[in-house]
């Protein structure tokens, strides 16, 4: 059967068995599967990572089955809950379907008709989402949400990211942050950690690409004494370092097979086993990772565990580049012209037009980072009240060069927009009148989006 959409689904199923056969073939067409031993735990779930689809085994011997429906379906009233029961009981299938379910299923379960039932019930969580995703969006404009005062954040797409990010960070729920480098992954980690119930427990940092792997693993773990050469005494790993709070595993793509196996397991048992020790240890710890690599094509070659993958994706949070979001550039660069011009002792008040209009023209390949340094330099530099066009360390884009740029497939529908609106605007003088007219869109839009680009002259006289 062709696979249409794709759903988070989370499996509720105390046989270990039956819910690895549940996980694997849902996972083989492609759905996002998470799975939970019993309603307690499934109940934890259900916050952080929002399931469009909960597939509930029932069993008429243990009643916490219907009571979790019952809570499960007031908390995500948009998802669509899938009760399994045996074949013939009857009474079980009634009671399910008082209490919240959507659909039965009943046991043994056909995988055609698991993808078939499943794929049905889609339909209305993906709406909902979709129309709240649309939601938040159109809330863009209204007034932006503020994630601590030194993330700096206006466009949608950032909205939508520290909108996601406070329902995550209340949750328990691992989160994965994906991005380029440079882009703030490791400050978003450090939002989460702030923005959650532990903000008042350790975030303990580890970086998988620094250490060499029989290290990182007793890094992680903690050691026992005596576990290897040079263990002369026992020793906390991180994980019981983060006890209470957070631990936020960098370049977590590096992290060597070996030790992926043991992060998998504690994120499914949340407990762990020192180095050279048989005790098991319990840690409270919500884990964070963060990578600039795509993780799918290193499962694709072998170099990241496939289950260890689908389960951090289940809350992802993907923080865009720099140049796909123009209206945060000029917010960026007076936010880092503030921080050196005060740490600088310097006068700097601004930027000229043209030097803020070459900021957001500028593509950004190394992101915030690259922008944070180059602000830096110019203000360090800068013996003007402004800071000018020939002060920013970028060179200026090569007017020749920029068709290129728009080679399609390889451009978003804004990059087109963009240069649409741009050239028009250069090719009448500037004026939004007439380069309205001749794109068949109103001044207004013109307008709108120069503000968005931070290219604004003026305020938009009219707005109609
Ligand atoms: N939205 C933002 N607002 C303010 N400062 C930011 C923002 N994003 C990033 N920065 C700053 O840019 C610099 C780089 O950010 P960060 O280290 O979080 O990036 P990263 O994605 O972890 O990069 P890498 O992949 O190279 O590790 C930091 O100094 C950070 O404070
Ligand atoms: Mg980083």
């Amino acid at each position: 059967m062709a696979q249409e959409q794709t759903g988070r689904i989370l499996i509720v199923e105390s046989d270990r068995a039956l819910q690895s056969k549940l996980e694997a073939q849902l996972s083989a067409i492609g759905h996002i599967v998470e799975t939970a031993p019993d309603s307690a735990a499934a109940l934890e779930h259900l916050e952080g990572s929002m399931p469009d689809v909960v597939l509930l085994a029932l069993d008429p011997e243990r009643m916490g089955g219907f009571d979790f429906l019952r809570e499960a379906r007031a908390l995500l009233p948009a998802a669509s809950f899938i009760a399994m029961a045996e074949t013939g009981s009857t009474d079980t299938a009634v009671k399910a379907l008082a209490c919240g379910a959507d659909r039965l299923l009943t046991r043994p379960v056909r995988p055609d008709a698991l993808a078939l039932i499943v794929e049905r019930s889609l339909d209305k969580p993906l709406h909902a989402r979709d129309a709240m995703e649309a939601r938040a969006g159109a809330a863009a404009t209204l007034p932006t949400i503020a994630l601590m005062d030194r993330v700096v954040g206006v466009h949608p797409s950032m909205q939508r990211l520290f909108n996601r990010l406070l329902q995550a960070a209340k949750s328990r729920s691992t989160v994965l942050i994906q991005g380029e480098t440079g882009t703030g992954k490791e400050l978003i980690a450090k939002a989460i950690h702030e923005h959650s119930l532990r903000s008042e427990g350790p975030l303990v940092r580890l970086n998988c690409a620094a250490l060499a792997e029989s290290v990182l693993e007793s890094e992680l773990f903690g050691h026992e004494k005596g576990a290897f050469t040079g263990a002369v005494t026992r020793r906390k790993g991180r994980f019981e370092q983060a006890d209470g709070g957070t631990l936020f595993l960098d370049e977590l793509s590096e992290m060597p097979l070996s030790v992926q196996i043991k992060l998998l397991r504690f994120l499914q048992e949340r407990e762990l086993e020192r180095v050279g020790g048989n005790e098991t240890v319990s840690v409270n710890v919500r884990v964070v990772a963060a990578t600039n690599r795509d993780l799918k094509s290193l499962v694709e070659d072998g170099k990241f565990r496939e289950d260890l993958y689908f389960r951090l994706k289940v809350v992802v949070l993907e923080v865009p580049p720099l140049r796909a979001r123009p209206s945060d550039i000029p917010l960026l660069a007076d936010h880092f012209l503030r921080l050196y011009a005060d740490e600088n002792d310097k006068q700097v008040q601004g930027f000229t037009h043209d030097a803020k209009e070459a900021l957001v023209a500028y593509p950004w390949p190394g992101n915030v980072r690259e922008l944070q340094h180059a602000i830096e330099q110019a203000v360090v530099l800068c013996e003007k009240e402004l800071i000018d066009t020939e002060d920013l360390p970028i060179e200026p884009p090569d007017r020749e060069a920029e068709p290129l740029s728009l080679l399609v497939p390889g451009v978003t529908l804004a990059e087109v927009e963009r240069y649409t609106i741009m050239k028009t605007l250069e090719a009448v003088g500037g004026s939004p009148t007439k380069a309205a007219a001749i794109l068949g869109i109103s001044k207004r839009t013109i307008h709108y989006r120069l503000e968005e680009w931070g290219l604004a002259k003026t305020k938009p006289e009219d707005t109609c």
